[in-house]
């Protein structure tokens, strides 16, 4: 038995809408806090604060996310799940946008001296800002054009990638962090155990098939 393709590929306009719909409600949560109240929903006493932490939350949860869907669809069973696995990570980017957007207009207004500043001044957000800069081409790579151009072999080892960008992103939240550092521990744990499990998974495979 195996998890089919025409399954996921008809289960695809509803993650769709799963993956966009917290960036229009937040979205719209924030235009709420200016005056229009559509949802009347309150962002607290730092709104812009609080629209950067969940679309950085969604876009760390996303890479991780495919992180897990990439592993998996190395088991037989659910090779289909890789039919989707492009998409979590070009919403990942999609949120990490939103999330530097976010810093950039309605933090600092575009104050690129500032901005400049403070990526080399504050460790977390140089740690972040290579980790988005990384992301870049493994987002641009993900046109089909460009990974039958690539060849499967390079385009795999650039999307390797993801890993380094998930540690520095994890890092980044650690690193902001100051009070209880449970849940960037946990998503830092993941990832590595992921990561553990890529390395090893041939030998695991011939473990389990062995033993
Ligand atoms: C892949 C890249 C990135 C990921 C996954 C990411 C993720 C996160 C996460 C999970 C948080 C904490 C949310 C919380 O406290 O609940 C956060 C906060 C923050 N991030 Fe990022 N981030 C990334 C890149 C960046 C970049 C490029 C910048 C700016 C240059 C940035 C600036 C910030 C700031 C300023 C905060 C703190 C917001 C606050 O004051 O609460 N991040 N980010």
């Amino acid at each position: 038995m195996r998890l089919s393709s025409k399954v996921v590929n008809q289960l695809k306009p509803i993650i769709f809408l799963l993956l966009i719909l917290p960036s229009i409600y937040w979205g719209i949560n924030f235009i709420d806090y200016w005056g229009i109240n559509f949802i009347g929903q309150n962002l607290g006493a730092n709104p812009i604060d609080r629209l950067m932490d969940e679309f950085g939350q969604m876009s760390l949860r996303l890479i991780i996310l495919t992180l897990l869907v990439s592993s998996l669809s190395e088991i037989n069973f659910f090779r289909a799940l890789s039919n989707i696995r492009r998409m979590i990570g070009l919403f990942a980017f999609y949120y990490v946008c939103l999330h530097f957007l976010t810093y950039i207009v309605l933090d600092h207004f575009f104050n690129w001296q500032f901005i400049l500043k403070d990526v080399i001044k504050r460790p977390f957000i140089t740690f972040g800002f290579i980790s988005f800069v990384l992301l870049i081409p493994l987002a641009v790579t993900s046109i089909n054009v460009l990974v039958k151009k690539l060849g499967f072999k390079i385009w795999k080892r650039i999307h390797m990638l993801i890993y380094i960008v998930a540690l520095l992103a994890s890092l980044h939240y650690f690193l902001l962090t100051k009070a209880d550092k449970t849940e960037p521990l946990i998503y830092l744990f993941i990832i590595l155990l992921l990561l553990f499990w890529r390395l090893y998974s041939r030998r695991l495979k011939f473990f389990f098939n062995h033993h």
